[in-house]
């Protein structure tokens, strides 16, 4: 009977650890935090978790693999969940599953643990994940059971010695890694209401972006970004550079309802500037780079992977053959594109690839035109000829 709980330090995830003991008769848990470059400082976290009565509290910083393993392959995808959404904690969870099925090998425990609720996709991307990973883990979620209010959360918490949030608790639900924040909940329910200011932290209100254009030179390795301005950065430094850049000039801010797995819209607020002006990039790149077909093709393809991915299926069979597809895809998709970053919006000015399909002599309308017209003649009578049977006979 011993437990690793994914653990984030608030409040729900606090009481799970005397709420396992007490009510489920868990003998032993350890906890096991995850840096996603969240930018909370763990160390605090680390020794809250063995104060609430954890018997063994772990860090492991996975921002690394987040990047290269997770975020970088979901750009390559151009993954946007209903075309806005770049999956900022969708694709956290898988690699926090991950984490946790290790941490049960090493340490011998026979269950995982959450505190996700009942009414969210994580839930499901934590269970699914570890279930594909260890199909015989048990996996505990009190919260999906307890039917404890706030209140009656935190006053559960307080009789076994876990303090009480200092300030007054934020009315939102906040998750936030490298790739961004996604916040829910509080005075957002209402969807006429306009997201307050103080919401945001990535990204400039437009009223005090600056007033003149920023250019950036994103370079791509096969669909990877690498390189900024023509200077080659690894992989967290480059999208915290991009979260920088952008999010000065209000990039990434987007407002959606949302159609979650278990049927609930949501309205959501994310900010996610660096995702967003890289997918855009990207996309743009492999315009100049895929031929006609694959581009055309992969959209759909692009859709299925990126629903897969919501609804928690990464570790799935069908999501590891379009991975299989999209890396294919990948490997001429290099070179840069030139980005206009201003008052809330990342306009792609220009492109440039050693692979580019893009044919001067062919596109030109100018004297050194090396297309054949006449040959066009021909193709619209084979083309058409179909349509104009039909047109004949109705
Ligand atoms: N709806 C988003 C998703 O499913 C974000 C969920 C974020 N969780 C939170 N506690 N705010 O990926
Ligand atoms: C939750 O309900 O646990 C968070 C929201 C979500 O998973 O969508």
């Amino acid at each position: 009977k011993k437990v690793i709980l994914a653990y984030s330090g608030g409040v729900d995830t606090s009481v799970c650890i005397p709420y396992l003991k007490q009510e489920w008769g868990v003998e032993e848990v350890i906890t096991l935090a995850a840096d996603l470059g969240q930018g909370d400082e763990l160390e605090p976290i680390r020794e809250k978790a063995l104060k609430s009565g954890a018997s063994e509290s772990l860090v492991v910083d996975v921002r690394d693999s987040f990047i290269k393993d997770y975020a970088f392959p979901a750009i390559q995808a151009n993954a946007l969940y209903e075309n806005r959404y770049p999956l900022g904690t969708a694709l956290a969870r898988p690699l926090i599953a991950k984490i946790l099925v290790e941490a049960a090998a090493k340490y011998g425990a026979d269950a995982i643990a959450h505190g996700c609720t009942g009414k969210g996709n994580d839930q499901v991307r934590f269970d699914v994940s570890t279930t594909a990973l260890n199909p015989n883990l048990k996996i505990l979620a009190p919260a999906r059971e307890w039917g404890m209010s706030r209140e009656e959360t935190i006053a559960y918490g307080e009789k076994f010695g876990i303090p009480t949030p200092v300030k007054k608790s934020s009315p939102y639900s906040i998750d936030k890694n490298l790739l961004g924040r996604s916040i829910e909940a509080g005075i957002l329910e209402d969807p006429t209401v306009e997201a307050p200011e103080e919401i945001y932290e990535m990204t400039k209100a437009i009223i005090d972006t600056p007033n003149e254009p920023e250019y950036i030179d994103i370079g791509f390795t096969q669909g990877i970004p690498t390189s900024i301005n023509g200077e080659s950065k690894d992989a967290i430094e480059l999208i915290e550079t991009v979260n920088k850049i952008a999010g000065n000039h209000g990039i990434g801010r987007i407002d959606m309802i949302e159609n979650r797995l278990v049927g609930i819209k949501s309205r959501e607020i994310y900010e996610s500037p660096a995702m967003i002006v890289l997918i855009n990039a990207h996309r743009d790149l492999e315009s100049l780079t895929l031929t006609a077909d694959i581009t055309q093709y992969k959209r759909g393809v692009e859709q299925t992977y990126t629903q897969l991915v919501y609804n928690g299926l990464w570790y799935s069979p069908l999501k590891a053959a379009l991975d299989a597809f999209i890396q294919k895809t990948q490997e001429r998709v290099s070179g840069t594109v030139r980005m206009k970053l201003f008052k809330g919006n990342a306009a792609i000015v220009g492109r440039k690839s050693e692979n580019t399909l893009y044919t001067p002599d062919l596109a030109t309308y100018g004297a050194d035109d090396q297309f054949d017209h006449k040959a066009a003649e021909g193709f619209i009578y084979v083309w058409g000829l179909p349509t104009r049977i039909w047109a004949q006979k109705n």
